[in-house]
């Protein structure tokens, strides 16, 4: 039963993606990754999901809540869901976690239909600070689960974190596991201890910072490229950007749906940041179109392989 609504989505997706995802998946990018697809509410737009390396369907288009806190924090998240958002993305150290798990209530969706996000930061790294702050998270956000819970960054006894996150996946309070700010080289050794393999990696990326040590080789393994700050949080004129203009005007898109239609069609999840409903529909509006090899060329030359955020490495 499973797997037949599994392949009735797969089939939905792949009508609507056309022929990228097709050739995509031929070309065997993200071998092990499978593609399906959920649909939503208010703009009745199907976000397609990717499979993670443990057969968990996640969204490859979802919100990101940094700084969004009070009030504002509360009613973005409220309105990302209302508009069709199911993917949403936290952090302890965002210290919105209870506004975010406010939001979820206020929309009135059931909790099911979600895919929650929470991140350990690295003062709890080890392993019983580990289980603690989960605990903590998931008190604050309000839910007894979380779908996906990633160890924030590659600092102090991440081996530690986790067995102990492993554990939580075992007791059935999280359904995937990863990592966020991992190299290649620090994915590689978690080999060494990991009964189970990230299922994803969040890594900063847009089009300013192509990741292109590790973008091949995420795509080439089983953990999953999830983009943070896929806008660059607005820095480097991205809005402004002649180049990503003259595409969207081509496809009669915007800037942020050409940047978004370029994560999606390298295969990496995004999560965009919005205050602006208005903004967080267009930002779901990017499966009707498709940017061709030209586009994909153009904006790999905007490329400048370097972190848009010096302050925070
Ligand atoms: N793992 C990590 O270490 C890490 C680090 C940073 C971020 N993250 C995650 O990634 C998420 C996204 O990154 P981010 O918050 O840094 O920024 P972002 O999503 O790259 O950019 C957000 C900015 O883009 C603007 N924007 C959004 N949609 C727009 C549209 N359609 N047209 C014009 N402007 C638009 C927003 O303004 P408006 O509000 O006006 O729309 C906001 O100023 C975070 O919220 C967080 O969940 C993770």
């Amino acid at each position: 039963m499973k797997n037949k609504s599994i392949k009735i989505e797969r089939r939905a997706f792949l009508k609507q993606s056309g022929q990228f995802a097709v050739a995509t998946m031929l070309m065997g990018l993200g071998t092990s990754k499978l593609f399906a697809a959920l649909s939503s509410s208010e703009t009745n737009i199907s976000i397609p999901t990717v499979k993670l390396n443990n057969g968990l369907l996640m969204p490859r288009v979802g919100f990101g809540t940094n700084t969004l806190k009070g009030d504002i924090g509360i009613r973005s998240v409220s309105d990302a869901i209302s508009v069709g958002f199911r993917l949403i993305d936290t952090a302890h150290i965002y210290g919105n976690e209870e506004f975010v798990g406010e939001g979820i209530k206020r929309s009135g969706i059931d909790r099911k239909e979600l895919f929650i996000t929470s991140k350990l930061w690295v003062d709890f790294a080890g392993y019983e600070s580990t289980k603690k702050a989960f605990e903590t998270s998931i008190n604050k956000i309000g839910v007894d689960y979380l779908d996906l819970y990633l160890i924030h960054r590659p600092k102090g006894d991440v081996k530690g974190s986790w067995k102990a996150m492993e554990e939580l996946v075992k007791a059935g309070k999280i359904r995937a596991i990863g990592v966020s700010n991992f190299t290649s080289e620090q994915l590689e050794d978690m080999k060494e201890y990991a009964e189970m393999q990230p299922a994803i990696n969040q890594i900063e990326t847009h089009v300013f910072f192509q990741e292109k040590d590790s973008y091949p080789y995420l795509q080439a393994s089983e953990t999953q490229m999830e983009a943070w700050s896929p806008f660059a949080a607005g820095r480097n004129g991205i809005f402004e950007n002649e180049t990503l203009a003259s595409i969207g005007k081509k496809h009669n898109k915007s800037i942020s749906q050409v940047c978004l239609r370029w994560h999606f069609q390298r295969n990496v999840v995004a999560i965009p940041r919005s205050t602006n409903k208005d903004h967080m529909i267009e930002n779901l509006n990017i499966f009707d179109f498709e940017l061709d090899e030209v586009d994909m060329k153009t904006i790999s030359t905007l490329d400048l392989n370097r972190t848009q955020f010096p302050e925070w490495t």
